[in-house]
């Protein structure tokens, strides 16, 4: 079906967005999937099919409730109606209007109503210390409620750090022995959406891949999706040119911090982290703000081993030395770098305000590469 043949107006009725803000979704998401515009204009029609909502149980652990507050107070148009509208929440611990027993007998009706149909969302971490008693709900462990969910879920989303790999509550000396979902449900496929917080747009086009074509996207060894944590954030920071450079901010404040220069001596850990946070950035997808954007280095809180784990001063594994080719050369010219930081700062900007870029530059990447460096990791 073309796109002009398609009926919009009841998409525009219930999610409140225009045509236009709706397609442009749809095809940012379908970009950043690595996806044609075929894809978009079936994302499209599968979020305007009420019948296509599947229904989801979402579990909330240890955690500070970052994720869904990242989804829900994000400014892209109407995300909050798209992922509202877009799945059927038969029960969240945070947004339910009901409590206590009301609540749970909601869940458990809802799971058996649904077996085998449910998307299950883990946020948070879950302990396995002392039986598990570190996190109760309802009476019942984390432990118990996770592995009840998970039996019959059709598929299983683990939203957040602390969901994919126990996060913060799971850094030295780890007291409550917390775990992420994929950890406890070892034996079964968990899809794993990390940061603190993740970026909406990652589980967003999760869902959206799911919700069109009925099963979850490619995904790595750590159960990440490949689209949205594929490649290094050091592949595809808008500073890298200042990294070949050699041109560092050696304090917060200091002429090289002023100027852009790169953070890595501040310890960025971007060297060793995957996510797409130079590409997509935060509050808006292309527009907004990421940890590096506002001077402050990546302290890999999404990748498990790294965030809360390192400390923030430690120094970064550099798995990848060449410089990718999506940045200008570098030449020795004074004193550093041929690159101006104005000409560094354009190129960082085109870089980040491109959707999709993520996928652009992913083609670019020596696959072979890539691969012997993440089994290196
Ligand atoms: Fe960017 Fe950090 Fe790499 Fe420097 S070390 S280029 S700031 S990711
Ligand atoms: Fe987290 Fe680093 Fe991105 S701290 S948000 S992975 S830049």
């Amino acid at each position: 079906m073309a796109v002009n043949e398609f009926d919009f107006t009841a998409v525009e009725k219930r999610l409140g967005v225009s045509r236009r803000t709706f397609l442009k979704f749809c095809t940012g998401v379908a970009a950043s999937l690595g996806l044609s515009s075929n894809a978009a204009m079936a994302m499209a029609k599968a979020v305007a099919d009420p019948q296509k909502r599947p229904p989801v149980i979402w579990l909330h652990g240890q955690e500070c409730t970052g994720p869904s507050e990242s989804l829900l107070r994000s400014e892209q148009p109407s995300l909050e109606h798209l992922i509202l509208d877009l799945i059927s929440l038969d029960y969240h611990q945070t947004l339910d209007a009901g409590a206590g027993h009301q609540v749970e007998e909601i869940k458990k009706k809802a799971m058996l109503e649904n077996k085998g149909k449910y998307l299950l969302v883990v946020e948070g971490a879950i302990p396995l210390a002392s039986d598990g008693i570190f996190c109760k709900i309802g009476g019942e462990t984390m432990v118990d409620i996770t592995n009840e969910a998970a039996e019959h879920a059709a598929a299983i989303v683990a939203f957040g750090s602390c969901a994919s790999w126990g996060g913060v509550q799971s850094a030295d000396p780890n007291p409550t022995g917390a775990v992420g979902a994929p950890q406890l449900l070892s034996g079964k496929t968990v899809v794993t959406i990390p940061g603190c917080p993740p970026n909406p747009a990652n589980f967003i086009g999760t869902v959206l891949y799911f919700v069109t074509y009925g099963k979850l996207p490619p995904i790595d060894e750590k159960g990440r999706p490949k689209w949205a944590y594929g490649r290094l954030i050091h592949e595809n920071c808008y500073r890298r040119p200042h990294f070949d450079a050699g041109r560092f901010a050696l304090e917060f404040g200091d002429e090289g911090h002023q100027k852009g220069y790169c953070l890595y001596k501040l310890g960025c850990k971007g060297p060793e982290t995957y996510n797409n946070c130079p590409s997509l950035e935060f509050n808006n997808i292309g527009g907004g703000v990421w940890p590096i954007g506002i001077g402050h280095p990546c302290f890999g809180c999404s990748e498990g081993g790294v965030g809360f784990n390192k400390p923030l001063f430690s120094l970064a594994d550099v798995k990848t030395h060449t410089p990718p080719n999506m940045f200008p050369s570098i030449d020795d010219r004074e004193g550093g770098s041929g690159i101006s930081t104005g000409a560094a700062a354009i190129t960082g900007a085109a870089v980040g305000l491109a959707v999709g870029a993520t996928a652009m530059a992913a083609k670019k990447l020596d696959k072979k590469e890539h691969d012997e460096n993440q089994g290196e990791s």
